[in-house]
Parts: C-alpha cells; sequence; structure tokens
C-alpha cells in the first residue's frame, strides 16, 4: 500500500514500514542505519522499543539482514540501494559490513569510499578516515548515468560531513544525496528507512522525486518533518 506512504515520513520502526510497502516498487534507496557504535548520541528510542545503537553485534547484524532482505523485496528488478556503513573495531579487532551483505541476495556491483574524517583519534591504531557507500543491485544489468563524470572515491571536501547542531550528528550531506540522484534521472520513488534528519527526503523532493521515510525516534522524525515542511 505505497499511496498511504507517498510524500510521507512515518515515525515507525522501518521494518514495521517496509512491510507496508508492495513488492518491486521502490526505485532508489539510499541510507545510512546506526551504526552499532554503542552508545546513544544519536538513537536513544527509551519508551517503546528501546534502540540504543548497542545490540549484541550478531544482534544487530540479524537487524541489518532483515533490514536489507525487506529493501531487496521492495526495489524494483532494476532499482538500486546505497547503504552507507564502515569498518567498525569490536572487541579489539575490525568488522566489515560485508560480513552480512554477503548473506543478502543483492550484487555488489561498487563500493564507494568516502574519506569523511571521523574524529576518532586514539592512538592505539591508524585514524580511521573512510566509510563506504555500498551500491547495492538485483540484477547485474543494473547501471547509472554518471553524468558527475566521478571515480569511486568522494573526498570530505566534496561530500562534507554535516551534523544539525544539538540535533542530529549524523546528517548525510546534501551534495551526497544530490550527485547519487542525479545518476539516475528515470528513478520515481526514493526509500529511506532511517531517515535521521530527513537529508535523503529533502533532496529527493528538491528534485522531483517522491519519497518515503521511517524513523523510529519521535524527536528526529519531527526534526526531518520540519526540514521538509518549514
Ligand atoms: C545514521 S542515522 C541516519 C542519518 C540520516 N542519513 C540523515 O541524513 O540525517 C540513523 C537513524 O536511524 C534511526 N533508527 C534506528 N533504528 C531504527 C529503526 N528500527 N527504524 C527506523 N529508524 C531507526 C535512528 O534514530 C537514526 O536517526
Amino acid at each position: 500500500m505505497n499511496k498511504i506512504f507517498l510524500n510521507k515520513i512515518k515515525c515507525i520502526d522501518c521494518l514495521k514500514g517496509l512491510g507496508k510497502i508492495d513488492s518491486n516498487s521502490i526505485d532508489l534507496i539510499i541510507t545510512s542505519p546506526p551504526y552499532n557504535l554503542g552508545n546513544d548520541h544519536h538513537t536513544g528510542f527509551k519508551k517503546h522499543k528501546p534502540y540504543e545503537d548497542n545490540m549484541k553485534e550478531s544482534d544487530y547484524q540479524d537487524f541489518q539482514l532483515q533490514v536489507l532482505n525487506e529493501c531487496f523485496r521492495v526495489l524494483k528488478n532494476n532499482g538500486s540501494i546505497f547503504y552507507n556503513h564502515k569498518n567498525r573495531i569490536k572487541n579489539g579487532s575490525q568488522i566489515s559490513p560485508y560480513e552480512w551483505l554477503f548473506k543478502t541476495n543483492f550484487l555488489i556491483k561498487q563500493e564507494l569510499v568516502w574519506i569523511n574524517r571521523s574524529q576518532n583519534f586514539h592512538k592505539i591504531r591508524f585514524y580511521p578516515w573512510t566509510e563506504r557507500i555500498y551500491w547495492l543491485v538485483k540484477d547485474r544489468k543494473t547501471v547509472l548515468e554518471n553524468n558527475i563524470n566521478h571515480h569511486d572515491v568522494f573526498d570530505w571536501k566534496e561530500w562534507r560531513p554535516v551534523g544539525i547542531k544539538g540535533s542530529h550528528t549524523r546528517a548525510f550531506p546534501e551534495k551526497m544525496v544530490e550527485d547519487i540522484l542525479s545518476c539516475f534521472p528515470k528513478s520515481k520513488i526514493v526509500l529511506d528507512p532511517f531517515v535521521g534528519s530527513g537529508t535523503t527526503m529533502l533532496v529527493a523532493k528538491r528534485m522531483k522525486k517522491k519519497f518515503i521515510g521511517f524513523e523510529n525516534n519521535k524527536k528526529y522524525c519531527n526534526l526531518a518533518r520540519k526540514r521538509l515542511y518549514e
């Protein structure tokens, strides 16, 4: 029942929302889940279903797998997802998102490196400065139009990391969403299951796309709606 979600941000758990989306109906998903970094700086959903970015790692990976499987179902056969994540350190060793990406049915079309210069300056290792954006597809024939003439590394000056001061610390740069959308000029419906401050929705709206978003934290949901409608 996509109609009831079109051009809306719903304050609900993304799995609940995704479960109501028609199969093969979405052109593009651009999203960034919480990273399970062991704190609650950008989640902290306490009253309903608590989510504090501090799940048992195996539960977290199962959750990501469930979300990605639902994304696979709702995407059109020629649809794409851009899934932002990063290598993380857990129990002293590095975990790659490939640990769960390989368990999905998605084909990994390309891995983009985003040099966003994290502020983690712990001197026990080289400072981790990059995140990844995985371009995942259902059909290996799916292509994009490289209308921005870009390579697979995006510098922090091009995609400047932003926090919406005092509101959301993990917002996407608008330019990132603009660049991705401009390579899919025929896409009509854009989905973000982890809306946060609403950047994907905001840029999709500006670029005259239809959008659907889910966010389970009321504070961020309101923030995103405010950015879109005020
Ligand atoms: C990394 S942030 C997304 C930031 C976003 N790209 C932006 O530009 O602001 C991830 C968001 O997912 C939300 N979230 C976490 N678990 C969720 C769930 N089960 N369903 C929906 N949203 C969830 C968090 O509250 C957080 O705002």
